[in-house]
Parts: structure tokens; sequence; C-alpha cells
């Protein structure tokens, strides 16, 4: 057996560990075997080293986003070939397929190909949070996306995306605008730039009492928005009353990245979670689901990043290269001390800037 070094984690709560013994992948069907060149650090990998979510095997090899190189193609592969650079978000929790380490697998359907416009440590922040933001706004909220190159007609429709200035809010500010949405972006006052950056029209204060917030939703919208997407986790209750007291919408919608808390929303609203984490779980119907859908939204997102219509966020770059500079960004993200997205260089591969 070949094996090959990485992080691993041995059970959950454990340090993360680096090893050289982690058997190297072979890919199957449609797959690719993928060199990790840059990890884009998560919220959800602290999360799975510390309570084990959604991990299939112990000892754990963990990753969730990743830009990198492809080294070998398997049988049918019609997208991608020896020497092309892919990046997106892992199979989170299934030890072939995560970047915390040299090669792991991916499904050529779903990874985005690299183009010459965008950097490894760029293309490493896309991830999780576009297509997050994708199952959040286009399955969850029924808004299609244009044909690149295309400018739909400009909506008189607000979306509300709670907490704008995250690494999922970033990016489905960016997806409702180019949607031809007026975009309307939560954030805490000192990030109220990073929404406004990514094209939302105006903000507000994520910290305010609920009743001020649902306040300015009015102001600013003058009740015209159905659909509230929330990207913080931390907006149930200000979603669901300002789509019940502020919306004049008759058909209302509120999608959230909380997949885990009990919900009691009312049934004139439209409810969706995002559940990203099930990608490639194909065993599962919900997996399968998402995973389709996925395959579906991706060559159309993929060309828009060609064209700039949806661009990479701004990250910070972990100050050296390897898994133990990974782990340094891993214990950053878990203290609390990340102000924006953590990108790694792992991969001894050229890395164009
Ligand atoms: N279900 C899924 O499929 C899925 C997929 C990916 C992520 N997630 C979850 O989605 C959430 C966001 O992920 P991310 O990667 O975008 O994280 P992130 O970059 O850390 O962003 C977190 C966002 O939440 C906001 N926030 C934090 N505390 C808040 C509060 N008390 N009130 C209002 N806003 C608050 C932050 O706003 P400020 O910084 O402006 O204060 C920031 O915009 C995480 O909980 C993550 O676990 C779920």
């Amino acid at each position: 057996m070949t094996t090959q070094s990485g992080i691993t984690v041995e059970s959950p709560g454990k340090p993360w560990t680096i090893v050289s013994s982690i058997p190297r992948p072979s890919p199957g069907k449609k797959q690719a075997l993928v060199r990790s060149v840059v990890v884009g650090l998560n919220p959800v990998d602290p999360m799975q080293q510390q309570y084990g979510i959604l991990v299939d095997e112990w000892p754990a090899v963990l990753g969730s986003d990743f830009a990198g190189l492809v080294l070998e193609v398997g049988e049918g592969c019609t997208k991608l070939k020896t020497g092309d650079y892919v990046f997106s978000c892992a199979f989170i929790g299934q030890n072939r397929y995560t970047p915390l380490q040299e090669n792991f697998l991916v499904d050529e359907d779903l990874v985005f190909k690299k183009d010459e416009g965008t950097s490894l440590q760029g293309g490493s922040t896309f991830g999780a949070g576009l297509l997050t933001a994708s199952l959040g706004l286009l399955a969850g909220t029924g808004i299609t996306l244009p044909a690149p190159g295309t400018t739909p007609p400009k909506k008189e429709d607000w979306i509300i995306i709670l907490g704008g200035s995250g690494t999922v809010g970033q990016f489905a500010v960016q997806l409702a605008k180019l949607c031809g949405y007026n975009v309307l972006a939560s954030s805490s006052p000192s990030k109220a730039s990073i929404p406004i950056r990514q094209g939302a029209t105006t903000t507000f204060d994520s910290r305010a009492a609920l009743e001020q917030q649902i306040a300015e939703i009015k102001k600013v919208t003058g009740g015209a928005f159905a659909r509230v997407f929330d990207a913080s986790a931390a907006g149930y209750d200000l979603a669901i009353n300002a789509l019940e007291s502020a919306s004049e919408a008759p058909v209302k919608y509120f999608s959230s990245v909380d997949d885990w808390s009990p919900f009691n929303t009312p049934s004139t609203i439209k409810e969706y979670r995002a559940e990203l984490g099930h990608l490639g779980r194909y065993d599962e119907d919900l997996g399968a689901t998402v995973s389709k859908q996925i395959a579906e939204w991706i060559p159309n997102l993929e060309e828009h990043i060609k064209h700039g219509s949806i661009k990479a966020i701004d990250y910070e770059l972990v100050e050296g290269l390897g898994w133990e500079k990974a782990i340094e960004g891993l214990e950053k993200l878990t203290d609390g001390k990340a102000t924006r997205k953590l990108a790694v260089v792992v991969g001894t591969e050229a890395v164009q800037s």
C-alpha cells in the first residue's frame, strides 16, 4: 500500500497530528486524484475535529475547501485531465476525499476547473461558501442564475442576506446581485463595507435590537421582499419576524445555513436548510439530491467565475508552507482569532499568485 503524509485526528477532541501513514487512494469512475496545494479553512473543520460531526471514520482525515492539481484521472472522465488545476469543497468527513493530505479524490462533476484569472489561493476561498450560498438561494428561495455574460432584468424586489460579511454571506450577496435583486445585508457595524464590496446596495447592524432591525428592513425595502437567507445561523427570529411583519409578498421564503436547530416556521413561509455536509453521500437521498443539484449548477457557476461575475473573497494567507502551517491556521480559527477566510499553502507545486 502506498502511503502519504497529511493531518489526522485520532478521535473527537484529539489534536491535529501530522502523519505519513495515510493510504493514497486511487480514482474510480469519473473521479480524479488531486494533489492538495492550498486549503481554505472553514468553521466546520474545527467542529469536526472537536465533535466528530459528519465524520465517517477515525482516525479522521479532515479538511473542506481546497485548490489543487489533478495528478491522475479515472475511467470515463471527460472534464478533467492530468495537469488541470481545480478547486471546490471536499466530501467532508470521508477520509479519501479530504484535502488535509497530500492527495485525495474528487468527482469531476463536483469541482471547478481553475481559469487563468483565478489564483490557487483565491480558488481555495470558493468551495463551501459558494456552494452553500447556491443551495441557500437557488434551491432555497427559487431564484435562477442567469447565463454567463447575460444580465437579467433588474428586479424591484429585495433579497435579505443575514451575515453578509461571512464567507457564505459574501457569496450569497454576489449571487443575489447577479440574479438581478436589490440586496440588503446585515453584518456587525465594523464589517459593513464587506457586503457592500460584494454588491449589496446597503446594510444594517446585525447586533441592533430585533425591532430596530425589522424597522430598518421595512424602511429600506418598503416591504418589497419575499426572501431572507440567513448565512449567519444567528438570524432565525429576525428572519421570521421580518417576513411576517414587514414583507408584502404573497409567497415568502426563509432559507438558512442552520441545519441543526429545531425551528417552528409558520406554514405561510417556505423553509429551506442548506445541507452541504451531505455532498458526495450518494447512498443517502439527501446526499444524492444535494450532489445532483450542485453538479448541475457547477458549469454555470464556473463560467461566471471565468467571466469575473463571481469573484473569490478576501482572504488571509497563513505565512509559510506545509502541514504545520495548516495546524497553525486551524488553531487560529478554533481560537476565534481569524478575521477573514484563512488560506494555507500545503503543497509544493507551483502556486500562481
Ligand atoms: N448547513 C450548511 O450546509 C453549511 C455550510 C457551510 C457553513 N455553514 C454554517 O454557516 C455559518 C456561516 O459559515 P461561514 O463559513 O460563512 O462562517 P463565517 O465566515 O465565520 O461567517 C459567520 C457570519 O456570521 C455572522 N455572525 C456571527 N455571530 C453573529 C450574531 N450573533 N448575530 C448575527 N450575525 C452573526 C458574522 O457576522 P460579523 O462577522 O459581521 O459579525 C459572519 O457574517 C456557520 O455557522 C457554518 O457552520 C453551514
